[in-house]
């Protein structure tokens, strides 16, 4: 068996974790916010709605001072479009704006660089009332907020990311609460022609970053996995291959290279989704060049071929077409990972994988802005939360992402999901992921006291020794 020495993490790694700002800040109707689409939706059954959250809002200072605590080197928190800009589209809240950059300062005074997601499923409602990013005048408008943003927090934030998981902002997008599929004919055609307007909005936002931000460094940030083949059959193979253009690359392709994805181009035209391309918009999209790439990586997908003859409505959404497509492909489980307590597949090993395809095909560093485990924390008597599990899962990821680096992948950060507790996108407060607990259930407020978990203590470590103790 070879061995070797392993590459040390990069001295200025950037160890941190991440938040987003519907899921953490509540105050959803204070201080001059307007609504978002998260605020307006039903909340999933038996999950609360948005308006407390971790109150973030309130607890910033505390919440900061317990990451410094940690050691962190990045905070990955995003910006709510509708507290700065209530409307989208019109005046500026200044206090909104203000809290931002109180925030900033605050990472700032402790040495914690601010890496801030400027769209994170939060759409303010007026502009989803009109028509949202189905709309051309959307992505205007998010290219003004952009430049609210970088006029105002840009001497002071270094990092940014344009848009969180647009892949999944277009694949499930009603899924998430950010599309609105009533009255729509065509499903597939509006969520790709909204997925067109994003990538134009990105590609300009990435410019105008380099352009007013002196030093600033900007990228996408969607959520990327390996696909394997179910089996070695080259259809099999076929299928894994299309499947990940479907979900990976064609988001990447444009925001690296300004191109369609050739594949996902014939399979949108074949389901007659192709989004309307006007004059200009392709030398627009090559105008954009991200100087990393971000991406949230939590597991891997598995398919095989699928030899149904049957094409589903061609217009129509079903959730099962994220990783099935009758006639093309079709999601099977991996009977060789374990799963979390959500059924999600945990695989450390598919995370090198993913790392190393990303990097083979866009050699531009990456820095992870999610990966973690969501699990029912349980407050001892004590007053300790002993997440071992948490702990494991996130050894398993670090252990992989340093083969990486010996791989020769080129790594800026890792920011696991997530900071501290907040509220899951379809569980609720049941479901935690944060190396901080926030004192809360669902329906029970109680306290919002934060608690340090185990995982607060181990990533400490990880962060003082730069990962190289991983050690329980
Ligand atoms: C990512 C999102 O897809 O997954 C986060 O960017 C989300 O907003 C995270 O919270 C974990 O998913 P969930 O459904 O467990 O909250």
């Amino acid at each position: 068996m070879m061995s070797r020495q392993h590459k040390p993490f990069p001295a200025d790694f950037l160890w941190g974790a991440s938040t987003s700002a519907y899921q953490c800040e509540g105050a959803s109707d204070i201080d001059g916010k307007g609504p978002s689409v998260q605020d307006v939706k039903e909340p999933f059954p038996g999950t609360p709605d948005f308006k407390v959250a971790s109150d973030q809002y309130h607890h910033y200072k505390e919440d900061i001072a317990l990451m410094a605590e940690m050691g962190f080197k990045v905070y990955r928190f995003s910006v709510s479009w509708s507290r700065v800009i209530p409307t989208g589209d019109g005046p500026i809240n200044q206090k909104g704006l203000d809290y931002y950059s109180d925030l900033v300062d605050e990472c700032l005074k402790y040495g914690i660089q601010p890496l801030v997601t400027m769209y994170h499923f939060d759409l303010p409602q007026a502009l989803a009332e009109k028509g949202g990013w189905g709309r051309r005048e959307c992505a205007d408008a998010f290219i003004r907020f952009a430049k609210v943003l970088f006029e105002n927090l840009g001497s002071r934030v270094k990092y940014w990311l344009t848009i969180n998981e647009q892949n999944m902002l277009t694949l499930v997008g009603p899924l998430i609460g950010t599309f609105n599929a009533e009255g729509v004919k065509n499903i597939q055609k509006e969520l790709y022609q909204q997925n067109h307007y994003m990538m134009l909005a990105q590609a300009q936002v990435m410019a105008l970053c380099h352009e007013m931000v002196p030093g600033g460094k900007i990228g996408p940030a969607p959520n990327i996995s390996a696909v394997y083949p179910a089996s070695c059959l080259p259809e099999d193979v076929k299928a894994a291959e299309l499947f990940s253009a479907i979900r990976n690359w064609f988001y990447l392709d444009m925001a690296v290279y300004g191109v369609y994805n050739h594949q996902v181009w014939s399979f949108l035209e074949m389901q007659d989704a192709l989004p309307e391309i006007a004059e200009g918009d392709m030398e627009i999209l090559a105008s954009g060049h991200p100087d990393f790439i971000a991406f949230n990586y939590y597991n891997t997908g598995t398919v095989a071929r699928d030899e149904s003859t049957e094409m589903p409505d061609p217009g129509s959404f079903d959730q099962q077409r994220i990783a099935s497509f009758p006639g093309l492909y079709r999601g099977v489980k991996n009977g060789n990972l374990p799963t979390t307590q959500w059924g999600w597949e945990i695989d450390p090993i598919g995370f090198r994988n993913t790392l190393n395809q990303v990097y083979s095909r866009y050699r531009l560093p990456i820095i992870i802005t999610e990966n973690g485990l969501g699990a029912k924390d349980k407050v001892e008597a004590d007053g300790s939360v002993q997440d071992d599990y948490r702990i494991e899962y996130l050894q398993r990821h670090i252990e992989q992402m340093q083969l990486a680096i010996d791989d020769g992948v080129e790594m800026l950060g890792y920011c696991p999901w997530s900071a501290i507790d907040l509220i899951s996108t379809h569980e609720g407060f049941e479901k935690r992921y944060g190396f901080i607990y926030v004192n809360r259930d669902n329906f029970d407020l109680k306290d919002l006291r934060r608690i340090r978990k185990k995982s607060f203590f181990w990533y400490k470590k990880v962060i003082a020794t730069n990962g190289a103790d991983l050690s329980n």
